[in-house]
């Protein structure tokens, strides 16, 4: 060690290349996020071809700019810490092949780090002290994942998605509604002008383990609505401001979007943080939880926040801040901070693992 430990973290799983400096495993020194969002936009997701190719382009000023605000030289690092899995294989390898080459040149040794284990790792960076052991539930546009977590990096999977990620569902059902991607933030701002309760969503009861999670009946019945509702026209209306109009704002989406669309992403938001809580409060009660870890980009989510918050839980609810919510590289370096005390380096052999699980 050089004194007060420190990491360069790579993260480059899916559509944000980033890189951050962190000490002691909680204090950001920088934290630089290039997104891709104006490149996959137009296509309503991320093109894995492109995805790489933006990496390739952002991954050496990301990191330079990572290292020149935190002040540091690559001598003064005590690790270089980069995401393996899971995610873009073509992605992953970009961030991956960057920091196995900065190790190599600089002797600075080499950290392998789970992108979902990353997530996690977010609240604790901020918390500081999370009572153990805690469940984490990790809802992104990948994953929908419940996870009890003990002290020493020690996680078991409780429940999964079966099919669609919550954040995939927000941006499958923004986009049949001719909203731009990512679809979460928009419906979230366009939701609290509805009523959660206009459109009764249910959930088919599913056989196996009850803790799992299926977002694609919720996608079908949105499917539905809008079929048996004649939206044609005003979904054509938002495609048209889309195509105009780059970044429209909350007010301009307000006036392409009638009531009757205002209610029904109302209730899809509450039926899907109902999903959430529901189950992320009955594993929580399977394994005796002391805290609560909600993480990821659907962390963001104004309604999914309030409702944890106000379920009067009997237990503390800890949220990242929005920026280390969505992909970042802080949360990277500090999942791999305790693999540093315990000096558990990869090799150059390390590989990138597009379905890397975490337990
Ligand atoms: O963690 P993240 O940046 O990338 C993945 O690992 O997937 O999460 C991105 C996902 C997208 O699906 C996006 O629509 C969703 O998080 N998201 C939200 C909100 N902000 C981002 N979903 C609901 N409400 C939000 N406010
Ligand atoms: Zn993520």
């Amino acid at each position: 060690m050089k004194g007060v430990p420190r990491i360069l973290a790579i993260e480059s799983s899916c559509d944000e290349t980033a890189a951050a400096v962190v000490e002691n495993g909680e204090t950001v020194l920088s934290s630089v996020v290039a997104s891709q969002m104006a490149t996959h936009g137009k296509y309503g997701g991320v093109v894995p071809e492109l995805a790489s190719r933006e990496h390739l382009r952002a991954i050496v000023p990301v990191v330079r700019e990572a290292l020149e605000r935190a002040a540091m030289k690559l001598a003064d690092l005590d690790a270089i810490a980069a995401t393996v899995g899971p995610g873009l294989v073509g992605s992953l390898l970009v961030g991956l092949t960057y920091a196995k080459s900065l190790s190599f040149a600089s002797g600075v040794p080499l950290i392998g780090v789970n992108h979902i284990e990353g997530h996690i790792h977010a609240v604790i960076l901020e918390a500081k002290t999370v009572e153990m052991p805690a469940l984490a539930l990790v809802v992104s546009g990948g994953h929908t994942h419940l996870f009890e977590v003990r002290e020493g990096s020690r996680y078991r999977l409780l429940g999964k998605t079966r099919d669609d990620a919550a954040g995939e569902a927000y941006d499958k059902v923004a986009k049949l509604l001719g909203f731009a991607y990512p679809g979460g933030p928009i419906v979230d701002q366009l939701a609290s002008f509805g009523n959660p309760r206009a459109v009764r969503f249910t959930f088919a009861k599913m056989k196996g383990n009850a803790l799992d999670f299926s977002f694609s009946g919720l996608k079908t019945a949105v499917l539905r609505w809008v079929e048996a509702h004649d939206m044609e026209a005003e979904i054509e209306a938002r495609r048209a401001l889309r195509r105009e109009n780059p970044s429209p704002t909350v007010d301009d989406w307000l006036a392409a979007t009638p009531a009757a669309t205002l209610d029904l992403l109302a209730s899809f938001q509450h039926a899907v943080v109902n999903e959430l809580l529901t189950r992320a409060a009955a594993s929580a009660e399977q394994i005796d939880a002391r805290s609560l870890i909600i993480s990821g980009g659907v962390a963001c989510n104004s309604g999914l926040r309030e409702a944890a918050q106000s379920a009067g839980l009997p237990y503390p609810v800890y949220f990242p801040t929005p920026g280390l919510s969505t992909d970042n590289a802080a949360m990277i370096a500090a999942a791999a901070f305790p693999k540093l005390a315990r000096r558990e380096f990869a090799g150059f052999d390390a590989l990138a693992q597009a379905n890397l699980t975490l337990a």
